[in-house]
């Protein structure tokens, strides 16, 4: 890293990284971003958002909460090159007593898809979730329409597990979920060494 790109760096609260991308916490500054991404009908669209999100909505996400055992970690995606948020990422319903969460995904920013950045983001978020917070299976539940979603799933080698009858209802019409899960064993088995 030179001098310039450890300056950037600084100016970022940077979590985690990847080669595109950083993770930074999540910050108020960005709330018109949030609002913009879950009201954008290509955006929602799979991600469930079907009640219109208004700023003074999303200001409570920022309010402080009990610090305790949370069952929610995310972040924003910052592009590393534009210097820019570009979508968010968490690890949903974890339940740490059985090693378990649900990843969920949305690039706000649809001029950043099928750049591989999902793909990359979710190699982070698994690294993250199996060697700092110690959980053992990550799950995904996607609508069998989203190609884009389950095209991420299945290049990083989770493990297909079966469709989900009617479980969403999308424009009108109710639709089937295809669900994926990954077991630490076997990301630890195939994972690059570093
Ligand atoms: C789904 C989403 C996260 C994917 O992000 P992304 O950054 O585009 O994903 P990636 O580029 O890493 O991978 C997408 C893959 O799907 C492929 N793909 C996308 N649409 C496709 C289509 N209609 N047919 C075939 N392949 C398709 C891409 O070519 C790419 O594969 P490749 O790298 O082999 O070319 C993004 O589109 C998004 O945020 N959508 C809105 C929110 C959402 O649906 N979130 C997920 C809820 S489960």
């Amino acid at each position: 890293m030179n001098e310039k790109e450890e300056k950037e760096r600084k100016d970022v609260p940077v979590f985690i990284e990847a080669e595109t991308i950083y993770f930074i916490t999540h910050n108020s500054e960005y709330i018109n971003l949030y609002v913009k991404w879950a009201n954008d009908p290509k955006v929602r669209k799979y991600a469930r958002d079907i009640v219109p999100i208004r700023v003074d909505d999303a200001k409570r996400w920022f309010e402080p909460s009990e610090r305790g055992i949370p069952d929610y970690i995310g972040f924003l995606i910052w592009h590393k090159k534009d210097k820019k948020p570009i979508g968010i990422i968490g690890l949903g319903l974890i339940d740490w007593i059985n090693g378990w969460a649900s990843i969920g995904i949305s690039i706000g920013e649809s001029a950043y898809w099928n750049k591989n950045i999902a793909t990359e983001a979710t190699e982070l978020i698994i690294r993250y979730a199996f060697n700092e917070l110690n959980l053992n299976k990550l799950q995904a539940g996607i609508a069998i329409d989203n190609i884009g979603s389950w095209s991420v799933a299945d290049k990083i080698g989770f493990v297909f597990e079966g469709i989900q009858k009617h479980e969403m209802y999308v424009d009108g019409k109710y639709v089937d979920e295809k669900t994926y899960c990954l077991l630490k064993e076997d990301w630890m088995k195939r994972k690059p060494k570093k």
